[in-house]
């Protein structure tokens, strides 16, 4: 079945007021390519200003806690998203599950909070760069997408991430081979579990994707897009991303 290119920008920890200026930028060239669905997550500080200067645009967050609401310090909830214009958040970030110690159980209960929210999920899942030296980064993988996945979900609703944590800022990408068999292991483990739904369901690649290699990559087998860091900050770099997802 055909499933539309989603094509989404993590800001990770960068960007100030003056950026809405360069979402705008990005979502003017981005409407040169109605064939896909693009997405930027800035940091939270700048979510509600993205959101009033572009309502159309789909502005996401980078995380969220699994409350509602409570004495979290320095977590953001759900609905304060929502509340702020977003639409989607990713959860379960490679940088998040290494350098906050979330687990699988944690994530899914992120991704549950979020969808009962009414947020879109990027649920993100990878393997260190040891597992795929040792040849066991499917089994890896697939584990943490059977352990984060919600208990049930609407496929439409929620793309899975795939980030080989060792490919992410290194300018090292895994081969094509290797990126289609991953996204075709994890799509046949989505079956397994929820059947004709899998197919609807886009997963996407991350890690050091930029204008030169997202044809390449968007292109590999069961690749629906791309979720990009460093190259999504500027229109100039985001853009032929982009454009690669809309030639395919
Ligand atoms: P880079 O594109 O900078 O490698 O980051 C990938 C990533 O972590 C996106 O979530």
């Amino acid at each position: 079945m055909a499933r539309r290119k989603y094509v989404v920008g993590n800001w990770k920890m960068n960007g100030l007021s003056d950026a809405v200026t360069e979402a705008q930028a990005i979502f003017a060239a981005a409407d040169e390519h109605p064939a896909v669905d693009v997405a930027i997550c800035p940091p939270f500080t700048l979510i509600g200003a993205m959101a009033a200067a572009l309502p159309e645009a789909a502005i996401g967050g980078q995380d969220c806690h699994a409350a509602a609401s409570g004495a979290y310090t320095g977590s953001v909830a759900a609905a304060m998203l929502v509340d702020a214009g977003a639409t989607l958040v990713i959860v379960g970030h490679s940088e998040r599950r290494e350098g906050c110690g979330e687990g699988d159980a944690e994530v899914k209960a992120k991704a549950e909070a979020a969808l009962a929210a009414g947020l879109n999920v990027i649920l993100c899942v990878g393997e260190p760069r040891a597992v795929r030296e040792s040849g066991g980064a499917i089994d890896y993988v697939l584990a943490q997408v059977r352990e984060s996945l919600p208990v049930e979900f609407d496929p439409a609703r929620l793309a899975i991430a795939y980030e080989p944590i060792w490919a992410i800022g290194t300018g090292l990408v895994p081969t094509v081979d290797d990126v289609a068999a991953m996204h075709g292991a994890i799509r046949a483990a989505l079956a397994e579990r929820i059947g004709a739904g899998a197919e609807v369901m886009r997963l996407l690649y991350g890690g050091s994707v930029n204008g030169e290699n997202a044809a390449e990559l968007l292109g590999a087998g069961d690749v629906d897009g791309a979720l990009v860091g460093g190259a999504s900050l500027t229109a100039a770099k985001f853009i032929p991303i982009v454009a690669a997802g809309a030639g395919l």
